[in-house]
């Protein structure tokens, strides 16, 4: 479904759902405008009207035990990244846990909210932004790139939408057919500053250290002068040059 405007897509499809009808595994919410963008940490998801993609997808990942809801992320940001990387360059990798980078520059995100009862996950709303044909951005937007600065022409939103759509059902079958091991060394492979010596920041202090792996769970481990420390989104932060 096309909305042409909306506050966000993410609290459209929450609405939707605590509406009685049931709202079938694999809709596809876009808008065409979003005046009230989330992204992650609280933040606000800046897009300019009509320029780029802003959409959310529902899943029903009912098989995934709730401790592997990493893999979940995974399996997404995977889709997004090959979908991208087709229709761009292959430079386009994922920033822990789940940004779309190209080069040190950022392309896009995922804010996934799951809804979990008892000991499954009932729904998961994953919604996805990426900066299309924007090529102007106001200062607060930290780092951005688009497609359009990448290949210097617009691309065609919903052909992009549905290349990505098919990337990401990809990957999520994998993920229904319990194919952890492929999706966690293939997301690895995506990764970005992975084995590279790095300036980070946790807990106002800046160091050096380099990202060694991801634990199933999500958290980030790094080699420092300290040995091997794990992180949490809210505890470290990547210092770019
Ligand atoms: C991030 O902070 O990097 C995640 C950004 C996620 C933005 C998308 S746009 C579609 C969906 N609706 C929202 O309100 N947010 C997500």
């Amino acid at each position: 479904m096309v909305l042409k405007e909306v506050g966000s897509t993410n609290n459209y499809l929450k609405d939707l759902l605590s509406n009685s009808k049931p709202v079938a595994d694999g809709t596809v919410i876009m808008a065409e405008s979003q005046y009230a963008g989330r992204g992650q940490q609280q933040n606000r998801w800046h897009s300019e009207d009509g320029k780029n993609l802003t959409f959310s997808l529902l899943l029903k990942p009912t098989f995934l035990p709730i401790g592997q809801q990493f893999d979940l992320t995974r399996a997404i940001s995977l889709g997004v990244v090959s979908a991208l990387g087709q229709a761009t360059s292959e430079n386009v990798q994922v920033k822990w846990p789940n940004d779309i980078y190209y080069g040190d520059k950022k392309l896009g995100g995922i804010l996934i909210e799951n809804m979990v009862q008892g000991s499954q996950i009932r729904n998961s709303i994953v919604g996805i932004g990426l900066n299309i044909n924007q090529v102007d951005f106001p200062p607060e937007v930290p780092n951005p790139t688009s497609v359009k600065q990448i290949l210097h022409r617009d691309y065609d939103l919903k052909v992009l939408l549905s290349q990505i759509c098919a990337n990401i059902e990809a990957w999520y079958l994998k993920l229904k057919a319990g194919r952890y091991k492929e999706i966690r060394g293939a997301y690895l492979e995506k990764l970005y500053w992975l084995n590279q010596e790095r300036d980070f920041a946790s807990d106002n202090e800046s160091f050096k250290a380099t990202i060694i792996g991801v634990r199933n769970e999500g958290l980030l481990v790094l080699s420092t002068k300290n040995g091997e420390k794990e992180f949490n989104l809210k505890q470290i932060q990547f210092l770019n040059k």
